[in-house]
């Protein structure tokens, strides 16, 4: 397998105003929802914050952005909105296991969480 072939996704885990905010989802550990994202993700996938992706409303926001060789396929980031609870993390860590975008279908349960990107272009801007 080439080198290419085994990196995998990055995940952007929005984590500012909204996202991450204790005050506006006071029963979420966020802190934990990142480290379950590492510990439960083999290595070649990527987990990182970022500031606001200014759909506050959706928060959690989560986008799941394809492993390279499938992005050249023409992959497209997969956005998550109110990624609040276990199940849905879970659903998107097994998901992403699996290939994520471009390598393994969207789970029905899971097409309930995506949102549409805020604007046309903005995943290749994250
Ligand atoms: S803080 Fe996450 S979308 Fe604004």
């Amino acid at each position: 397998m080439a080198d290419s072939e085994k990196q995998g996704c990055t995940l952007t885990v929005c984590r500012d105003c909204c996202c991450g905010s204790l005050t506006k989802h006071p029963g979420v550990d966020h802190a934990a929802q990142i480290e379950r994202l590492r510990e439960a993700l083999p290595a070649g996938h990527r987990v990182r914050t970022s500031l606001c992706l200014d759909v506050c409303a959706q928060s959690n926001v989560l986008v799941v952005h394809p492993a390279p060789e499938a992005r050249r396929r023409g992959a497209r980031p997969v956005w998550f909105g109110l990624v609040l609870d276990d199940t849905v993390l879970g659903d998107i860590v097994d998901w992403v296991r699996d290939g994520g975008p471009g390598r393994a279908a969207l789970p029905d349960i899971l097409e309930l969480s995506v949102i549409p990107a805020p604007r046309p272009g903005r995943p290749e801007k994250l």
